[in-house]
């Protein structure tokens, strides 16, 4: 089939960059003449009909903002059989011929159930901040949410260590400890708490009593919001220690801001690989780079449970100490 006409949307959580990669897929689509619909509040947009057409000047100034243009929605409705059988009446009667789907695991599903079920070519775009997609060594967001995440920690540093205190750093990832592991390491913290690995409290209570015994007065640990959240890790560790502690949830502060170059330079690459793709006549496939060359994945592999290879950080971050 001749590609004319696609569809891109992004759904989910939203995650810096996204903006890069619609901008990419657009300026992509039109270099090769297609027209490029912009499909808004991702799969529940597309099931209300709310299209756009993009042109080149669509996507002007938007390669350095956070957040994502198209808006972005999660849809219990196209979860339901109804809900796709309405989504695909939606996009035979736009004439759109194939969809570049911008986002994390739920995204890619639905682009797995669109393509496997109802024959509508997609092509999966990583973008997330927990990093949690097989097929990429990178998601788009991910790099960006970790520096954000690192600059706050650098901050309470200062004050957990002017006031010899014990602080608990809540961050996103509720099946993912990624950015918890990569700002433990980058941020010189004292433990982590990943939904990954089992974690032995007694140990950190120990440590950190025999710590201020040896006149250790502050601390910083982590803990991915999927693991254990801040506020029950802190109640634990002052009953355990009779030492004061404070909280900290960075929660969606982490999911916005300008993009970093990495996450800018990823998306700007894998948008246009997407449509390349589509032109070429692929579907469900799942785009990322591995170790700077573009991979090609199947949805189905891109989704499956990532398998942890990350324990030599965890290591490292004791080793550090
Ligand atoms: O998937 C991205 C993510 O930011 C997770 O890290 C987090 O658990 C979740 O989204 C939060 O979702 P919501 O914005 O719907 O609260």
């Amino acid at each position: 089939m001749t590609i004319k006409r696609i569809g891109v949307l992004t759904s989910g959580g939203d995650a810096p960059g996204m903006n890069a990669a619609i901008r990419s897929v657009v300026r992509c689509a039109i270099h090769y003449k297609l027209e490029v619909m912009g499909i808004f509040r991702g799969y529940a947009g597309l099931i209300n009909e709310e299209l756009k057409l993009l042109d080149h000047r669509s996507v002007s100034n938007i390669i350095n903002r956070g957040g994502t243009i198209l808006k972005t929605a999660r849809s219990e409705e196209f979860m339901t059989e109804q809900g796709q059988r309405n989504a695909v009446e939606i996009i035979r009667k736009n004439e759109i011929d194939g969809l570049i789907v911008i986002g994390g695991d739920g995204t890619y599903r639905g682009g797995i159930a669109l393509s496997k079920k109802w024959g509508i070519p997609c092509i999966g775009v990583p973008g997330t901040i927990d990093n949690d997609l097989n097929g990429t060594d990178a998601t788009i967001g991910s790099d960006t949410a970790v520096n954000t995440a690192l600059d706050a920690i650098d901050k309470i540093r200062d004050t957990a260590t002017s006031m010899e205190r014990i602080f608990v750093v809540e961050v996103m990832g509720r099946d993912s400890g990624f950015i918890a592991l990569q700002v433990a390491l980058a941020g010189g913290v004292e433990d982590a708490l990943i939904p990954e690995r089992n974690f032995d409290f007694n140990n950190l209570c120990q440590d950190i009593v025999e710590g201020n015994l040896r006149g250790k007065v502050s601390w910083i640990i982590v803990t991915a919001e999927g693991k254990a959240r801040g506020e029950d890790i802190a109640k634990k560790i002052s009953e355990m220690t009779t030492l004061e502690t404070r909280v900290v949830v960075l929660g969606h502060i982490q999911r916005g801001g300008s993009p970093t170059a990495q996450d800018r330079i990823l998306a700007s690459r894998l948008g246009a690989e997407a449509v390349e793709l589509l032109i070429k006549g692929y579907s469900a496939k799942a785009l990322g780079v591995i170790s700077d060359e573009v991979n090609i994945v199947d949805l189905e592999y891109a989704v499956a449970k990532k398998e942890f290879k990350q324990d030599r950080l965890y290591q490292l971050i004791k080793l550090l100490l």
